[in-house]
């Protein structure tokens, strides 16, 4: 949107406001399509859990990575009626859905029990919840791989090491669950690719023993974690993308499926956020602006996702260094401390851009400030 449009639309729908550009996630999707012709997609949801975009993305054939029931849920109540009628729960779109969170409460087993659905694990303990109350899920083995120079690590908490993950798929197998493959996350923002070089040929070296042990899979999960561009250090997609198709045609023959799991990829430059400057103050020898959204809401990816967010005026005037902070009654509420702004008022709206991965997801309404609205566009 242009910057006159961009004030239209916010005076029109009052601040704080998210506008989701749903063209720009279609242009992503096609680009991680065109890039990774062999890869197929479950977006993952956590990203942005807006219910839109399951709309725009079901009819590009994406799938979701879902990590709680109440995910698996929305995206049932927000695929096309008609793509669930005549379906019944023991032939649910199971290429649809892919449960990636490896530890799922009791509760959500039996609620999904009988979807044939697809879902992560990683430890014993997860497959004898699995083995009683979801016996008919399509098990995924997850593996604990390098996150190294990943903006978010994932793997202090998840995966089994790749020395001992054989042991525990044929322990799957053993007590009557189907294994379909491997998934590992190579860590969100990961601009090393060597994590997805490692990973690959860890993933191929367990394909081998498993098969040695005379069992079977079928599928590749190279998990999420392809970096957004928020500012020029971050490498360009085309060539780490290259580099991942060499290596997976290398190591896997074509009856390998192999799917991932992007979030921040496909919805982070989609979004723009607007705010409006309701205070300001001279301290430390800088204006301080608060604004009526902040670390407690839109920019919760500031301590939740460590992304650095950027604010842009639409005023001329001389730049000078100010902070901006959040409307809450807590100094953790400071977004930046070093943004280049001309002298502001109050009333002065400001707009940061790519905003659309983690940030609406882990909004709260601390201190009773209402969640940011959210316009979607193109839809
Ligand atoms: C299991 C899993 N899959 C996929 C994703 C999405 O990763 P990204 O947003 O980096 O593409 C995450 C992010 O934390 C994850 O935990």
């Amino acid at each position: 949107m242009k910057n006159k449009e961009l004030i239209r639309q916010a005076k029109k729908h009052g601040t704080p406001v998210l506008f989701i550009d749903h063209d720009v996630i279609r242009a992503n999707y096609e680009k991680l399509r065109k890039h990774l012709p062999r890869v197929g997609l479950y977006f993952a949801m956590k990203a942005n859990p807006e219910p839109q975009i399951i709309k725009t993305l079901f009819p590009l054939n994406s799938g979701f990575d879902v990590a709680s029931l109440q995910e698996y849920e929305a995206v049932l109540g927000n695929v096309p009626a008609k793509a669930l009628r005549g379906h019944k729960k023991n032939d649910f779109i199971w290429d649809k859905i892919i449960v990636a969170n490896t530890i799922k409460p009791i509760a959500t087993l039996k609620a999904i029990t009988g979807y044939n659905t697809l879902m992560t694990f990683d430890n014993p303990d997860e497959l004898t919840k699995i083995k009683e109350h979801c016996p008919d899920a399509g098990l995924v083995c997850r593996l604990r791989v390098q996150n190294v120079g990943s903006v978010v690590e994932l793997s202090s908490k998840f995966g089994v090491e790749p020395g001992d993950a054989a042991n525990l798929i044929e322990k799957a197998f053993n007590i009557g669950l189907t294994v379909e493959g491997l998934s590992f996350h190579v860590g969100s923002q990961c601009c090393n690719i060597d994590n997805y070089l490692n990973a690959l040929e860890a993933s191929a070296q367990i394909f081998k023993e498993v098969g040695k042990r005379g069992f079977k899979m079928r599928l590749l999960n190279i998990g999420g974690g392809f970096p957004v561009p928020y500012d020029g250090n971050v490498p360009d997609f085309e060539g780490l993308a290259k580099k991942l198709r060499k290596e997976i045609d290398r190591l896997f023959p074509k009856k390998i499926e192999i799917v991932a799991e992007p979030g921040r990829f496909l919805v982070a430059t989609a979004a723009t956020l607007v705010v409006e400057v309701v205070g300001k103050s001279f301290r430390d020898n800088k204006w301080v602006y608060y604004v009526n959204d902040g670390v407690y809401g839109t920019l919760s990816g500031v301590i939740f996702d460590h992304i650095p967010y950027h604010f842009s005026s639409f005023k001329r005037g001389e730049k000078k260094m100010s902070a901006v902070v959040g409307p809450t009654c807590d100094a953790l509420d400071t977004i930046s401390t070093a943004e280049m702004l001309p002298e502001l008022n109050i009333g002065d709206f400001l707009y940061v851009k790519n905003c659309g991965a983690y940030t609406n997801g882990s909004a709260t309404t601390f201190n009773g400030f209402p969640k940011a609205k959210i316009v979607n566009i193109n839809a």
